[in-house]
């Protein structure tokens, strides 16, 4: 399937007429297979009961514990229920499985424990995946999510989210890729085509502009038409025509003033008419008022007893009867449910294929090693040296493990929790998805095992005293700082919390030989960035990170990671310096205008005329790369790449389009990323896809006539020469 969906995207892009024949074959039995599904639920539906047809439009999270630990309410739950997120009553006498949900994109969550001593693969980050800039690996590592969920018995993948980064503070750009549409669009694609291979419904979420979580029920992002389409709602097309999953989450916020799930213009225009979206939307859990979202697009209230009310039983039916609902869209919301069940293998499921844990491991493994990014290394101080004396290994739990995100995206790994600390505070609704955990596999235990002979130390990084001290008397220090972020919170700025910049001064103030690696789940100030010799960014590196860092750290993997997002100068530099409402109560209302438009991240800094402490697609390597040759004509592009240094490694070409008509703009156009031998060179050939050279005009897209310039990219900043190209105008109607 991999190579159909890989074909059909780029058929899609280049026309019709430039399909190949075995591309066209694919396509073709994809469509037949989109049809069979479409004709079975239309069948299937028209045999069922009101009552039946309602049961599928509503389910409820089963999670026993907490307000919902009732045991009267547990009994009545099916035999069929799995503790997790989700659950939606099937229908036996048709043949309609239940739905059983589970989060998310970094791993089978087990929310609380509440399925017993039940671990699963944890991911790293999604901003790990994002700096990988390599579909493949959102591929393989959805695909493992997906398979260990369906041999758990679920059937339904809450992943994977893909709202844009519009905001470094906000706590949940960890669960996502980037701040770039095509970028998170190519790999929120690929990560859908990988869950859905292993026979489970993936889910793109939160469409659209979840971009904060402060007040997040009623945080109202405003933003213009043509800025929507062009930069979220474009990462969400990109995914979905080249993913196809079967369903779409929908955000808690309110976009231009109305809910996102009861937004008709979003739901009814955009996703289903625009963009002819067959599958299904599904709320997100918590994010109903209303029966009449169902007319407004809205096909399933999941996680019911979230909301004030189970609108989609009693009340959706009340409007059936008055004829406010009617019969076609109550048949249009079922067919969607089952159709996409039918095209993604659950109605007709066999036994689920057992797991390759070991496998699993090694992609987790993959993702953390491609995705770290070496920021810094001034004088080569990475890698280090295969003779290094001594190590002093600083900071906050580097002996017990690697830190992960909090929230309904945490999962539990194999080798456990090392460490579960509850941060407290928070008493909104989310306060009890507050508890720092850090996954078992400590970055010092793994130093100590790449560095053998080394004397390796360690000081948990309590007092800078301490910590110059240690650094003073070893050949290299090693700073661990972290930041926990989680569902539920933004952070009010960049900084690192707790006394964490202090003991980087002090210990470089003791030891110039000093390098820091963050485990954030967002860009971080770095006060002390001119005085250390090199900055790694982990991220959250997921449960086989220690021995992923230990590896770029001694050199065993060359760093190929690039920053899915910009590491911003100051908060003073973003769009909104302060986060609107940030501090208030829960659920104040709050009207966020996004007046960066679509240009987002590295764009807005190109459009003000600001450098970021590190542009997005900066990332070092242990290697050296040369780009040259660039040709294009507006519609592909071909240049050559080689590694002009002395290690294998690999690097991620990046295309951009910099200027139209003589006026300066900013757009990722194309990527690729390329591993070569020392002294290899390879020729890289890049589809462009026209919509980001376009401008939304209304009802479509146009490209203005006049001169096009396009230049590769070392980063969003650091450019070659320019290739200019004549364009001639074009306008066309929006479809996927
Ligand atoms: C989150 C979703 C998640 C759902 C179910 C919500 O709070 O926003 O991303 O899938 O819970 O756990």
């Amino acid at each position: 399937m991999r190579g159909y969906y890989a074909t059909t995207a780029l058929a899609m892009l280049l026309g019709c007429a430039a399909m190949t024949a075995s591309a066209k074959d694919q396509a073709a039995s994809f469509a037949a297979a989109e049809a069979a599904a479409d004709d079975w639920a239309a069948k299937t539906e028209a045999q069922m009961t009101d009552d039946e047809r309602f049961s599928l439009l509503h389910g409820f999270m089963p999670i026993p514990i907490g307000p919902y630990a009732d045991p009267e309410w547990q009994a009545k739950w099916p035999k069929d229920v799995i503790p997790g997120a989700g659950y939606v009553a099937g229908v036996p006498r048709l043949g309609i499985p239940s739905q059983r949900a589970t989060d998310a994109s970094l791993g089978v969550t087990n929310p609380f424990g509440i399925r017993k001593g039940d671990s699963a693969t944890a991911l790293p980050a999604g901003l790990a995946l994002g700096a990988s800039f390599n579909p493949d690996l959102a591929f393989a590592g959805a695909e493992a999510v997906a398979s260990e969920a369906r041999a758990k018995g679920f059937n339904v993948l809450l992943g994977g989210g893909m709202n844009l980064i519009r905001d470094p503070r906000n706590g949940r750009n960890f669960e996502y890729i980037s701040e770039d549409p095509l970028l998170s669009g190519v790999m929120g694609g690929a990560a859908v085509r990988g869950a859905q291979s292993a026979g489970v419904v993936s889910t793109v979420k939160h469409f659209s502009l979840n971009s904060n979580e402060t007040n997040r029920h009623t945080w109202n992002a405003e933003i213009d038409e043509a800025a929507h389409r062009e930069s979220d709602l474009l990462a969400f097309q990109i995914a979905i025509e080249r993913g196809h999953p079967g369903s779409v989450m929908c955000a808690y916020n309110l976009v231009n003033g109305q809910k996102a799930c009861g937004n008709d213009h979003l739901l009814n225009t955009v996703l289903k008419k625009d963009w002819r979206y067959k599958g299904w939307v599904m709320s997100d859990w918590g994010a109903v008022s209303g029966a009449d979202f169902a007319v407004k697009g809205l096909d399933q209230q999941a996680g019911e007893q979230l909301d004030k009310q189970v609108w989609f039983d009693a009340p959706l039916k009340a409007k059936l009867a008055d004829g406010s609902l009617t019969r076609d869209r109550l048949s249009d919301m079922v067919r969607r449910i089952l159709r996409s069940m039918k095209a993604n293998g659950l109605v007709d499921a066999g036994p689920a294929p057992a797991v390759d844990m070991a496998a699993h491991a090694a992609v987790a493994r993959r993702i953390a090693e491609q995705g770290i990014v070496l920021l810094k290394n001034d004088t080569n101080a990475l890698p280090l040296a295969a003779n290094v004396g001594s190590v002093a290994v600083i900071g906050r739990n580097a002996h017990v493990g690697v830190l992960s995100g909090g929230g309904s995206s945490q999962g539990l790994p194999p080798r456990g929790w090392a460490a579960s600390i509850p941060v407290g505070g928070g008493e909104g609704s989310i306060g009890a998805w507050r508890i720092e955990r850090w996954f078992a596999g400590a970055p010092l235990a793994a130093l100590r095992e790449a560095l053998p002979k080394a004397h390796v130390g360690f000081d948990p990084g309590l007092y800078p005293q301490d910590a110059a001290a240690l650094a003073a008397r070893s050949d290299v220090a090693i700073v661990f700082v972290s930041k926990y972020e989680a569902e539920g919170f933004d952070s009010p700025d960049l900084s690192l919390p707790g006394n964490q910049d202090a003991i980087v001064e002090a210990t470089v103030a003791a030891n110039p030989n000093t390098i820091v690696v963050l485990e954030t789940g967002n860009p971080v100030a770095m006060p002390w960035l001119d005085k250390v010799k090199a900055v790694v960014a982990a991220w959250y590196p997921g449960q086989e990170g220690a021995a992923a860092i230990a590896d770029v750290l001694t050199g065993k993997v060359n760093p190929s990671g690039r920053l899915p997002v910009s590491f911003p100068a100051s908060t003073d530099t973003l769009p909104r310096p302060a986060i609107p409402g940030y501090g208030t109560p829960e659920n104040t209302h709050v009207t966020a205008t996004m007046n960066e438009g679509s240009d987002v991240g590295y764009r807005w800094n190109a459009r003000t005329g600001v450098k970021a402490l590190f542009p997005f697609g900066h990332g070092l390597s242990y290697t050296r790369f040369a780009t040259d040759g660039l040709r294009t004509d507006g519609a592909t592009a071909s240049f050559t790449v080689r590694n002009s240094g002395e290690r294998a490694g690999a690097t991620v070409a990046q295309l951009y389009l910099v200027s139209r008509d003589g006026k300066p703009v900013r757009r990722l156009v194309g990527f690729q990323r390329v591993e070569l031998a020392p002294g290899a060179e390879r020729t890289i050939r890049l589809t462009i896809d026209p919509r980001l050279l376009a401008d939304w005009n209304g009802t479509g897209w146009t490209i203005a006539k006049g001169d096009y310039r396009f230049a590769l990219g070392e980063d969003a900043e650091t450019l070659s020469t320019p290739v200019a190209v004549s364009l001639k105008a074009r306008v066309w109607q929006d479809r996927s």
